[in-house]
């Protein structure tokens, strides 16, 4: 039958029906273990009893208002977020394009207030902010913007974890008022710059009065060991964008900040019908919960670490391996060749995993992922990539 979605997206050939913490289940019951969680979505795992049980509670009591009056989830959400982060405010939207046309929005505000009329944001190569007009313009894949020319202005592209390329950018163009990076590249390929990187890009952004603005919308909410991959470096950006695992599947975005950039927007200048609606601030509410009470944040360290040993050990030798990294549970193995095939053949060993950038596997497996799941995963995954490694090298 032909299928009337528009057809956005390559699907694998598998129809999900039911959740169990990193376990999914299609409709014949065969279980699949989940290393991706939704793309950093699930960081809970599906069907998290605190989730389910406040969003029932929830619904019970009323789904949506408006924006146009007081809503007391949304009030208690901004409240831990500002103390969990340091920073001062948040605007509440659905996803994590919109959390980013936020950012982008502030830093206009920004400029203009400044006296700059055409305010440019650095912005990197490799990067991935979404597919909104703004967010895919931000964006540092030429795929994700061809064919929608005329592209949003006032962007200034450089290499990721290039200081030298940042502070050229500010010496040539005058009209710079913001930088927006992610902490971690996800679609980019799992890039973990240098240690000191986002503290340099703070200086900088200190030095010429310039916002600091990070994505944290896939490495956020506890996934690299932090509750924001920025608290690994003590420091605090003016800008920070949440959305994916801040609902663990219930839509949900935030940009939160700090300081001057929290004064900027004022009554009638930024809104969204369904941003920060009780339903699902109550699902957010109970994500920060849990995520304290299980102390998952520590916890996803740990298994980052006991993740990527496993997968040193079982690799060890394999000449098609050119790294291993991770930041907690964000983790990539790069191969010296596309291996998207590789997610085929997962599946056919009910394993979900993903690959980004051509050739690096990428893992984002849930938080509550326990020892016989990481060790499945370890056995199963490091196998196949083995096997797969040379039959090709056999090809060529
Ligand atoms: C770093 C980053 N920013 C922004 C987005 C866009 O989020 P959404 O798909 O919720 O609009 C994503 C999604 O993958 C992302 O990984």
């Amino acid at each position: 039958m032909t299928s009337h979605i528009m057809p956005t997206y390559n699907r694998l050939p598998v129809t999900f029906e039911r959740g169990e913490g990193a376990w999914l289940l299609d409709e014949n019951n065969n279980r699949y273990l989940d290393a991706i969680s939704g793309i950093a979505v699930c960081n809970l795992g599906h069907a998290h009893p605190s989730v389910h049980k406040a969003i029932c509670a929830q619904s019970e009591k009323l789904l949506h208002t408006s924006n146009i009056y007081k809503i007391a989830n949304q009030e208690r959400l901004a409240d831990q977020l500002t103390e969990k982060s340091g920073m001062d405010n948040v605007f509440f939207c659905n996803s994590g394009a919109e959390a980013n046309e936020a950012a982008i929005k502030l830093a206009r505000k920004f400029g203009h207030e400044k006296g700059i009329d055409y305010p440019a944001i650095i912005v990197m190569d490799k990067s991935f902010h979404g597919r909104t007009l703004a967010t895919l313009s931000a964006t540092g894949n030429s795929k994700v913007q061809q064919g929608f020319a005329p592209l949003v202005e006032g962007f200034v592209r450089v290499p990721y974890n290039d200081i030298n390329a940042i502070k050229q950018a500010l010496a040539d163009n005058k009209n710079i008022v913001a930088i927006l990076v992610e902490p971690i590249q996800g679609e980019g390929g799992i890039n973990i710059p240098a240690a000191d990187y986002l503290n340099q890009i703070r200086s900088l952004c200190d030095q010429h009065e310039l916002l600091m603005m990070l994505d944290e919308i896939q490495s956020g909410i506890g996934r690299t060991g932090k509750f924001l991959a920025f608290q690994h470096n003590n420091i605090i950006p003016d800008v920070c964008t949440l959305a994916k695992a801040l609902g663990n599947g219930v839509p949900i975005g935030a940009c939160l900040a700090r300081g001057k950039a929290a004064e900027l927007l004022t009554a009638g200048m930024h809104g969204s019908t369904f941003g920060g609606n009780p339903l699902a601030c109550s699902a957010a509410l109970a994500v920060l919960a849990t995520l304290g009470e299980d102390n998952l944040i520590e916890l996803a360290r740990q298994k980052g670490e006991a993740i990527c040993a496993g997968f040193t050990e079982h690799l060890q030798g394999n000449p098609h391996i050119v790294d291993i990294r991770n930041k907690g549970l964000m983790i990539g193995i790069e191969l010296d060749s596309p291996c998207a095939e590789l997610v085929k053949s997962a599946l056919q060993q009910r394993l979900l995993i993903n690959v980004t950038n051509d050739t690096t596997i990428r893992l984002l497996p849930p938080l509550i992922i326990d020892e016989e799941q990481i060790k499945l995963l370890v056995d199963t995954l490091s196998t196949l990539i083995n096997n797969y490694t040379e039959q090709t090298a056999q090809k060529t």
